[in-house]
């Protein structure tokens, strides 16, 4: 069967459209290295979300992934692509002892007793602390490494041998970077991995040993604001190294692959409304694929227009850093979220004073895939919630303890936003978390 679900990209800033049949299409055309406010997102049909059943949910919802589109369009027929899935995935498996599984999604009663919720209503926590490489990272960077061993094997690629392979770039020294040693480790892919000079030393030490080349990032004096992790990751990829990203802004293609959080929950609730859904957000693309899944998914549900099915959306930051609090606020001055994307430099920029937390994971001083998220939050008549550290810390001992979950405290923050909106959520309601990393 032809996959013409997806038919390509549009860039939500500038209106650019980018085919689906393009390789490496990871930015707008018009986003340079002076000026990456630019937000591709996908153009997709309306056909209600179905998995085939596989555990695997690359597998499971394959034909409305955005790669499958792509890899269909290049020439690989149906099995070429089925197959191709199952072999990645075993690869990954025997680096991590398991692939790509649909994980664990249901009612914490012990959890939904602590905080008064009646019979009916209740906290749903989905637990990514299985996950490959110990969280959702992984999700987001399997589309990316599916699009570009398509492209080598369809011909598509400027290097004519593995051993000529570009270096896949990250700036992370959490489980995003984890999860890229993984999957690069899996396929022999060489990755370079940027890190403060700060980086949790159990951390860099297991990329060492999944083979990654660990490079430190000091401030230098000639850096402009920002992170120069970030800095040196941009200078690597305009040197021709892949970006090997989990922020929409450097590369699109991690927004497919996340999205298959979202589709499992819609799948897993089998028809069961939510009221409410409370994420974590650092750079956002969590958040943002999430929510479009989830939307996707009202839609098999028989649900309203694309989007219109979607539980009130919360983002959660800490008070230490909360940049998409502040452009929510600011976006009102401009007509709201959807006015926002012509307002990108008045309504997000890098936060001045990031703060500590114990959720360090969400610190990112810009929500770089901030205008999805911003959208879903108007739409399903959601907020952007800020937490005080209290509340992380409180929802991590509460979150663990009662489901047994080894998550860590930015694994739990989601569940920070619902401890502080208690008040105002009622008894009955229906409220889902994503526990989305393990503690190290
Ligand atoms: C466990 C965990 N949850 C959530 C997030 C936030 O995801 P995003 O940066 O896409 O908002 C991160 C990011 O590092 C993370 O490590
Ligand atoms: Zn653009």
């Amino acid at each position: 069967m032809p996959s013409a679900l997806v038919t390509g990209w549009v860039c939500g800033v500038c209106g650019a459209a980018v085919d689906i049949s393009v390789p490496f299409s990871w930015r707008c055309p018009n986003s340079t290295s002076a000026d990456r406010r630019h937000a591709l997102r996908l153009q997709q049909g309306a056909e209600p979300l179905r998995s085939s059943g596989e555990a695997n949910p690359f597998l499971g919802f394959r034909r409305f992934l955005a790669w499958d589109g792509f890899a269909a369009a290049v020439g690989l027929s149906d099995a070429d692509r089925a197959a191709l899935v199952a072999d990645l995935d075993a690869r990954v498996a025997a680096v991590q002892g398991h692939g790509f599984v649909t994980t664990p999604f249901a009612r914490s009663d012990a959890l939904s007793d602590a905080l008064g919720f009646t019979a009916e209503g209740g906290v749903w926590v989905k637990d990514e602390t299985h996950n490959v490489g110990g969280s959702h990272k992984a999700r987001h960077l399997f589309t990316i490494l599916l699009h570009l061993v398509t492209a080598e094997r369809a011909g598509l690629a400027p290097w004519s041998s593995a051993a000529e392979r570009p270096a896949l770039a990250i700036a992370s020294c959490g489980n995003a970077a984890i999860a890229a040693s993984t999957l690069a480790a899996a396929v022999g892919w060489p990755i370079r991995v940027f890190v403060p000079k700060s980086a949790n030393l159990h951390v860099t030490k297991r990329l060492g040993e999944l083979g990654a080349q660990v490079v430190e990032c000091p401030r230098l004096v000639s850096d402009p604001p920002g992170d120069p992790c970030v800095h040196r990751f941009r200078e690597a990829v305009a040197a021709g190294a892949v970006p090997f990203s989990v922020q929409g802004p450097e590369n699109a293609w991690c927004l497919d692959g996340g999205r298959t959080i979202g589709w499992e929950m819609a799948v897993q609730l089998s028809g069961l409304a939510l009221d409410r859904v409370f994420v974590q957000v650092g750079g956002g693309a969590f958040a943002a694929c999430l929510a479009d899944g989830l939307a996707m998914g009202g839609l098999a549900m028989g649900g309203l227009a694309m989007g219109g099915s979607l539980p009130r959306l919360h983002a959660v930051q800490t008070v230490s850093c909360a940049p998409l609090d502040r452009s929510w606020q600011r976006a009102q001055q401009f007509g709201g979220a959807t006015a926002a994307a012509q307002h990108w430099a008045e309504c997000m920029w890098p936060w001045e004073l990031v703060g500590d937390s114990a959720a360090d994971g969400i610190l990112d001083d810009e929500t770089y895939d901030w205008l999805p998220v911003l959208g879903a939050m108007s739409r399903s008549d959601g907020s952007p919630v800020v937490v005080a550290e209290a509340d992380v810390l409180r929802a991590n001992e509460l979150g663990c303890a009662s489901t047994g979950i080894d998550a860590s405290a930015t694994g739990t923050a989601g569940l920070a936003g619902l401890l502080r909106l208690h008040d105002a959520v009622q008894p009955d309601e229906r409220v889902a978390v994503v526990f989305s990393g393990i503690r190290r």
